[in-house]
């Protein structure tokens, strides 16, 4: 089976994880500092925060911007349950918004439609590996004196008019789970220019005490406080030795990823049943994964199991989070209507086909010609 998405492992890396458990420090200590320099030097942000998944970067990022209950956050529908479980932790309510229909990116105008004088924050989700409309959603955030938080964990070394992903929202986090674009095995990282929200978040990592083992070992003492109630969301440093490895993979991994989404869409362009989502000009897509959406006359459930048995790992990425049974019955009782019309209509007709920078030319050509026979069948 060909997977949609599949992470790459180098002897190198072994090298570096190997060579980590050896010395001193398996946690806390200086590759998970070396690991935020080169994370946050490649994303251009000037504060970087290692934790130990994308999820707990999220929850970072809701407690360094202050959210508690009565706050509401908006949040895209079609997303994986983590972009909003985070507002959950910390007692918010979750609005939903929808998608823009040939993007799937949330849609600004409904953002705005969907704002109250209780809302204090918008998690844009760079769904697929596409940057929102930041431009637009900056302009509703100032407008209404909210925080822009990025979800970026599908758009790691992305652009937005040639502003990398890292560097434009008040927190962007990333996740290193092995179908990303590098991974630590389990991992994430908040990034912000905010000085105050990077201690907050640095502080909730460790249980919301202020000083860390290694930083109490060089001073020689012995005092700590807890100051906040915080979390471990501690990442270890033989995850982060694999993460400052697979980072210099990455620019030309995304240029693989880009190959593959230009020759997809050349051959898509011609089949009538099969609309691939759209990239805006002056972005740089980093294709986390690749995204089509079947005509309305397709059975998406049918073709879906066609490609599995022929051997093409696909997915569905996502059922809209407002239909989980969990948020349904939340927003019953919380009394809130969902109106996410077109990202319900578009969750019948998605499916990802493998998308990963280790797929040969002949993997590509091969799914192709499945999934374009496929349709056609049927
Ligand atoms: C859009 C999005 N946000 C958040 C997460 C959570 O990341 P993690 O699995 O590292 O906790 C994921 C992971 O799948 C994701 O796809």
């Amino acid at each position: 089976m060909l997977p949609y998405g599949k992470q790459s492992i180098s002897d190198e890396d072994i090298q570096a994880v190997v060579e980590t458990l050896k010395s001193d420090f398996i946690t806390t200590g200086p590759k998970v500092n070396e690991f935020e320099d080169v994370v946050a030097k490649f994303a251009d942000a000037k504060f970087a925060i290692a934790v130990s998944n994308g999820t707990a970067a999220l929850h970072c990022a809701m407690f360094a911007i202050g959210i508690e209950p009565g706050d509401e956050v908006i949040v895209p529908t079609l997303t994986f349950a983590a972009s909003a479980n985070c507002v959950l932790y910390q007692g918010g309510t979750v609005i939903f918004a929808d998608s823009l229909s040939e993007s799937l990116l949330i849609d600004p105008a409904d953002v705005e439609k969907k704002i109250t004088d209780k809302t204090k924050a918008v998690i844009a989700v760079d769904y697929a590996g596409q940057p929102c409309d930041y431009d637009s959603l900056r302009k509703i955030c100032d407008k209404h004196g909210l925080f822009l938080i990025s979800d970026a964990c599908h758009s790691i070394g992305s652009e937005y008019k040639g502003r990398k992903t890292g560097s434009i929202a008040d927190i962007t986090c990333f996740s290193f789970h092995p179908v990303k674009h590098i991974t630590t095995g389990e991992g994430g990282m908040a990034l912000t220019n905010n000085a105050r929200f990077a201690e907050k978040m640095r502080s909730f990592r460790g249980h919301g005490i202020t000083t860390d083992f290694r930083q109490r070992e060089e001073k020689g003492g012995h005092f700590y406080e807890m100051v906040e109630l915080g979390f471990n969301y501690r990442i270890t440093d033989f995850q982060c030795a694999l993460g400052i490895s697979q980072l210099k993979r990455l620019p030309s991994w995304i240029k693989r990823r880009q190959e593959i989404a230009a020759k997809y869409d050349a051959t898509f362009a011609n089949i009538a049943n099969i609309t691939p989502l759209r990239t805006s000009q002056n972005i740089s897509n980093a294709y986390h994964l690749y995204v089509i959406q079947l005509d309305d006359h397709l059975d998406r459930d049918k073709i879906f199991c066609e490609l599995r048995k022929a051997g093409i790992g696909v997915n569905v990425h996502y059922i809209p989070v407002h239909m989980h049974p969990y948020y349904q019955k939340l927003h019953a009782e919380q009394n809130i209507e969902v109106k996410c019309d077109i990202a319900a209509e578009a969750y019948k007709h998605i499916i990802s086909i493998p998308m990963f920078p280790t797929m040969g030319d002949k993997d590509v050509e091969e799914v192709l010609k499945i999934v374009s026979t496929a349709t056609v069948k049927l």
